[in-house]
């Protein structure tokens, strides 16, 4: 029965409280759930309240701190002398012993698992690989404790994690990060900015946009008349190259469980065939094709392998390449919300014509050519030739309105560009390549799992709904989140600049952003007591090609300058497609860290946190520290829980990372083992690696390396660390 009650639009389900206006469930979002209130300056038992837990076989220390006054000598050169046996490091010697590993880990435990109610000051800008908030803490509480104020430096910033702990703690602070959206975002996290005046210009942006909401998105369901779509799921279509016929690339049948609920017994199932969807209860054996009848695939078979099609057509059944055409797509569900609630439904035909708009005029950074590179080749070779071309039209529609919506705003710039900020965000629900969780129906943005994905079946968030993933709604309410932690958790006054790494140094005081190759940093010489970083860990994370899409945003809308140059090449990451491998990897490293030196202060220390599961990338790292003059002087285990953070590349990965304590000078001797790593097999491996980076001869090749790196490790039952490239299996 079709019910056409007129209600306000867009409609809300009946189990929630009728609401006039479309703001008013907007503000709501944006006061969900209450702050975690923690002190400013988190405290970590002191050196009296430690536990000394002695371990076998490594010295472990786990009291002592380093004082100003009790440093060597500075200039000794690399592989120093026989005198250098002399400076042996001692407990005093060493920052990461005045840390309490276990409560560290017991924190960053508790807050990994939800790291936006921690710090909803994440939330503001998408970056990878960051470092747990309470380990960094840890860190620098130690270096106060032992120091009082120091002078903090992250060159490798990224999201931000040290400058944002450091700023905390009333630290002076320098960070800097290759990519300029990583660094628009951490000035953004630190800025001072009124929550109420930002929630009142959100508030405007989406009054204005309430037209184009409804003319892109307002609909009729058939059941329960007026909606709005929420979500379009298309499928890609092509012709088989043998009979011509149509072939669309469901994935799976199975395209999507009915609902989220725990007791739902229905799902869709699409037809490779013919197209339509057809809904069938899950427990049953077998099912056909409402649409042509045909005898549709169990809920787990393949039908896309390595991205060959097989056509489904009688007397054809030809395999080929699935993405050979360009990208063509036809609606295959839309997801409601009813009345009734959320729903998935088949398409009605005004839903496919108000779908199949022609795309707006694409203003130039999104129509520019996606480069080559190791992840975003799977979108070259899938046909996505430009930025725009990832998109559904209703979405780039949908956040060009936006931004002009924000344009128009009275509100100071900073104001807007904390809205464009959001909207820049919004942009990685990029509809072409956006997955559909069909098991816990919802979209996952192009980036998920660190990857871009090509797959048939793509999901249209309409960006502008309250409700939804990603949707620009919420990201507003997210970023008034962070305006409100950020007023109650950093210090009020802060000066916070942002600068070319290109610029005049100039002396540092309060946050100090720079952006663009660490080969070149804004800080004085002798200027920096900790450096606290972590370089890109090889090739895990393609922080560039991800950020690509950002920046192409950031661009259109004018948060950053349409002329903002990013030389791909000064990535410190190892990229096969780009031609850079572990030599220039270990090169750019070396560059940096030798910048990085210029900076520290000659009693000043650098801590690095590290994992990987290639040993070249142990290798060029190792090379790098000792080229630099760096000495390790002592080494920790920390957990850090990177599930959510390092693409797996079908490997066995890391959950924790090796803490590494450098001073700026060699360091004759094996390194301090702090706190009580444990014995685990993937403790074993990180500190053999420290250990055999720790005691580097100069210029060793890598095959001595990886013979001296399994002599310390010793056997283990499952390796991690691949010391062959054969190895390793990329995917
Ligand atoms: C492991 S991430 C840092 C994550 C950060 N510690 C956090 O907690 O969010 C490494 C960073 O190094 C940056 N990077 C790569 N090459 C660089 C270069 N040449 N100069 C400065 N930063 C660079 C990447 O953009 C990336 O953000
Ligand atoms: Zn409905
Ligand atoms: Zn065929
Ligand atoms: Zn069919």
């Amino acid at each position: 029965m079709r019910s056409r009650t007129r209600r306000t639009w867009p409609p809300r389900p009946r189990r929630h409280k009728p609401e006039g206006r479309l703001v008013r469930s907007w503000a709501d979002l944006c006061a969900t759930g209450p702050l975690e209130r923690t002190s400013r300056r988190i405290r970590f038992p002191t050196a009296r309240d430690r536990r000394t837990v002695p371990s076998s076989g490594s010295r472990t220390i786990t009291k002592g701190m380093p004082r100003r006054g009790r440093v060597d000598p500075v200039g000794v050169p690399h592989n120093a002398g026989p005198d250098a046996a002399d400076r042996i490091p001692t407990e005093a010697d060493c920052l990461i012993g005045g840390v309490d590993w276990a409560g560290v880990e017991d924190r960053v435990r508790a807050q990994q698992r939800n790291r936006e109610v921690h710090t909803p000051v994440i939330s503001l800008f998408r970056w990878w690989a960051r470092r747990p908030h309470a380990l960094i803490g840890a860190l620098l509480d130690a270096a106060t404790e032992a120091n009082g104020s120091v002078v903090v430096a992250d060159p490798f910033s990224g999201g931000g994690t040290v400058a944002i702990e450091a700023v905390r703690r009333n630290l002076v602070t320098y960070a800097q990060d290759l990519h300029p959206w990583a660094v628009t975002g951490l000035r953004s996290a630190l800025e001072e900015i009124d929550p109420v005046v930002l929630q009142g210009a959100a508030q405007r942006v989406l009054e204005r946009l309430v037209d184009q909401r409804r003319a892109l998105y307002a609909s009729e369901c058939p059941q329960h008349g007026d909606c709005e779509v929420l979500t379009a799921l298309w499928v890609r279509e092509v012709r088989c190259p043998s009979c011509a016929d149509h072939v669309f690339l469901y994935p799976y049948s199975y395209i999507s469980r009915a609902t989220r609920a725990a007791d739902e017994r229905w799902g869709w199932w699409g037809c490779t065939a013919c197209g339509s969807v057809t809904r069938s209860a899950l427990t049953v054996a077998a099912r056909r094709c409402g649409g042509c009848g045909r005898r549709l695939e169990g809920p787990d078979h393949p039908l896309l392998r390595g991205m060959r099609a097989r056509c489904p057509h009688r007397a054809c059944r030809r395999e080929f390449d699935a993405l050979q055409d360009a990208p063509s797509w036809a609606l295959a569900l839309v997801q409601r919300n009813c009345a009734d609630g959320v729903h998935l439904g088949r398409p009605t035909p005004a839903e496919i014509r108000q779908a199949a708009k022609t795309p707006p005029a694409i203003p130039s950074p999104l129509a520019e050519a996606i480069p080559d590179g190791l992840e975003t080749t799977i979108l070259r070779r899938a046909g996505f030739n430009t930025w725009a071309d990832l998109y559904a039209p209703r979405q780039i529609e949908s956040l060009l309105a936006a931004g002009a919506a924000i344009d128009e705003l009275p509100h100071p710039a900073q104001v807007k560009d904390r809205l464009r900020l959001a909207l820049c965000s919004a942009g990685e629900m990029a509809g072409r390549v956006s997955r559909w969780d069909r098991h816990y129906p919802k979209a996952y943005e192009a980036i998920a799992n660190h990857r871009y994905a090509v797959i048939g079946l793509s999901a249209e968030v309409n960006l502008l709904a309250d409700r939804g993933r990603g949707v620009l709604p919420r990201r507003f309410a997210a970023s008034v989140k962070a305006a409100r932690w950020r007023s109650e958790q950093l210090p009020r006054g802060l000066r916070v600049s942002k600068r070319a790494s290109t610029g005049r140094r100039q002396q540092l005081d309060g946050a100090h952003l720079a952006h663009g190759s660490s080969v070149r940093q804004l800080a004085p010489r002798s200027s920096v007591d900790l450096v606290l970083t972590d370089p890109p860990y090889f090739d895990d994370v393609q922080y560039a090609e991800l950020a690509a899409l950002f920046l192409a945003w950031a661009r259109t809308t004018g948060l950053e300058s349409d002329s903002i140059e990013l030389d791909l090449a000064q990535e410190a990451v190892a990229n096969t497609r780009r031609g850079t491998d572990a030599e220039r990897y270990r090169s750019l490293l070396t560059r940096i860290l030798t910048e990085t030196r210029r900076t520290l202060k000659p009693d000043g220390r650098m801590i690095l946190t590290f994992h990987n599961t290639d040993l070249r990338a142990w290798w060029a790292l190792g090379r790098a520290l000792h080229d630099a003059h760096f000495g390790i002087r002592a080494l920790a285990v920390a957990w850090a829980e990177n599930d959510a953070d390092h693409s797996k590349r079908g490997r066995l990965a890391f959950q924790r990372d090796l803490v590494i304590e450098c001073r700026p000078q060699p360091s004759p001797d094996q390194p301090v083992i702090a706190g009580d790593p444990g014995e685990s097999s993937e403790t074993l491996e990180l500190l053999a690696a420290g250990r055999a980076i720790a005691a580097m001869p100069r210029d060793e090749s890598l095959a001595d390396f990886r013979a001296r790196y399994r002599q310390l490790r010793g056997p283990v039952t499952v390796a991690r660390i691949s010391p062959t490239e054969q190895d390793r299996k990329r995917d």
